[in-house]
């Protein structure tokens, strides 16, 4: 199937996608020998069954509400909105989670899944470290053993978080291929799954990846949104005008999103990172600049060469290095139901350092590149619109990478 054969013009319900095959309009789906696509059917086979029993609903509600700490609460950033000067800034605090971001909520879904199919290994991929963390907790949790991959120069870069893991008894290798960051950490984890994917479990650790992951990560992702839509009306009286969430592979901005979906007035706008420039292996703006292309077993936008093979990409963010994307949020862009937008490294961290000092809220370098959007769009905007902003994680990880980078 080429990724134009299956495009509808219908505006698609967040739950109501993808079809059968795992299709997100033309994208998505499972494009895998064989063998490796009968144990993904076996995967979706458990989930689609396992999630409407009560048992595992109610044991990942309890930890959600014990062990996470939801519902996270919505935050008004009046001195951010007083400096920027126009529209309201607020914040839903995925930060304030355990472990320090939204990873938590899928990272949890997919270990009781594995536990529940009997998997005896958990391998995962991460590139900030976030779901690398996220994924040793829940394993911890769980009481399976857990292998994590993760890129040379992330190891570096986000140091905390791998001190994190090792404490947490996560075995991790370091990635030396490639450009040593996130798109070589899944090819070696995924290299490492294909030698017993009967007994092991991917926890792949976004909205992306073949079916059914990109639909279960915003599955369990959704959690922020519903919280979301019930809290910002209770807090303003009205819906939010935009909301806004950074797009690595996409499954904050997926979680969120989900909750406004059929909110035809509420804009969705993913920013991702235009790093240091717009020259190949300079940035990661999948979705800006990219084209339909496969790879990692689906189709989706794709920052590619002449031959379909991924082009290098980087980010000063960790986690939103990727040259592919979350397929449903192809789907969106295609629809025109959301919109996306690049960031560079400089806005970033002025957005970061803004936050911190405005507000005393050290964001993620991910998340740098939301609020950098929108204090950029801000004053063009009246003081009656408000815009929600997905605070994805804290930024901890990255606090002495900063320090350093601006010699603080
Ligand atoms: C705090 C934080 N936000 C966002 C992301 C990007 O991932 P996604 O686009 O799947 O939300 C990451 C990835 O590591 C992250 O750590």
């Amino acid at each position: 199937m080429t990724p134009t054969t299956k495009k509808t013009q219908k505006l698609p319900s967040a739950h109501m996608l993808p079809d059968a095959e795992g299709y997100f309009g033309p994208y998505g789906g499972q494009v895998l020998p064989p063998h490796l696509k009968a144990i993904m059917d076996d995967i979706a086979t458990a989930y689609l069954k396992v999630r409407e029993t009560a048992a595992y609903q109610n044991e990942l509600k309890e930890l959600y509400q014990h062990y996470v700490g939801r519902p996270s609460p919505i935050y008004y950033a009046s001195r951010l909105t007083e400096a920027c000067g126009g529209a309201k800034f607020y914040f839903k605090r995925e930060d304030l989670n355990h472990t320090g971001a939204h990873k938590i909520n899928h990272a949890l879904g997919e270990a009781l899944l594995a536990k529940h199919m009997g998997k005896t290994k958990v391998i995962a991929e991460t590139g900030a470290g976030q779901h690398g963390v996220a994924m040793a907790t829940a394993c911890a949790l769980v009481g399976l053993p857990c292998e994590i991959h993760m890129g040379a120069v992330d190891i570096v870069k986000e140091h905390p978080n791998v001190t994190k893991m090792k404490i947490l008894g996560a075995k991790l290798i370091a990635v030396e291929s490639g450009t040593k960051t996130l798109k070589d950490a899944v090819d070696s984890a995924f290299e490492e799954y294909v030698k017993d994917p009967e007994n092991f479990f991917y926890a792949i650790g976004s909205v992306v990846g073949p079916h059914p992951f990109p639909m279960m990560v915003r599955d369990f992702q959704s959690i922020v949104g519903k919280e979301a839509r019930e809290q910002f009306p209770a807090m303003t009286g009205k819906l939010p005008d935009y909301v806004v969430a950074c797009v690595g592979g996409g499954s904050n901005a997926m979680g969120i999103f989900s909750g406004f979906m059929d909110d035809e007035s509420v804009k969705l706008v993913g920013v991702e990172p235009c790093g240091r420039g717009l020259g190949k292996g300079d940035h990661a703006a999948t979705l800006t600049y990219g084209k339909p292309g496969t790879m990692h077993g689906f189709h989706s936008y794709m920052l590619q060469d002449a031959a379909g093979e991924p082009d290098p990409v980087y980010s000063i963010a960790s986690g939103l290095d990727y040259p592919s994307v979350g397929p449903h949020h192809s789907y969106l862009k295609d629809l025109g139901r959301a919109e996306y937008h690049g960031i560079d490294d400089t806005a970033c961290l002025d957005a970061f350092m803004q936050l911190s000092r405005l507000e005393g809220i050290i964001p993620a370098l991910e998340s740098a590149h939301a609020i950098a959007w929108a204090m950029r769009e801000a004053k063009n905007l009246g003081s009656e619109v408000n815009i929600l902003i997905n605070l994805s994680g804290r930024g901890d990880k990255d606090a002495d990478f900063v320090a350093e980078k601006l010699g603080l």
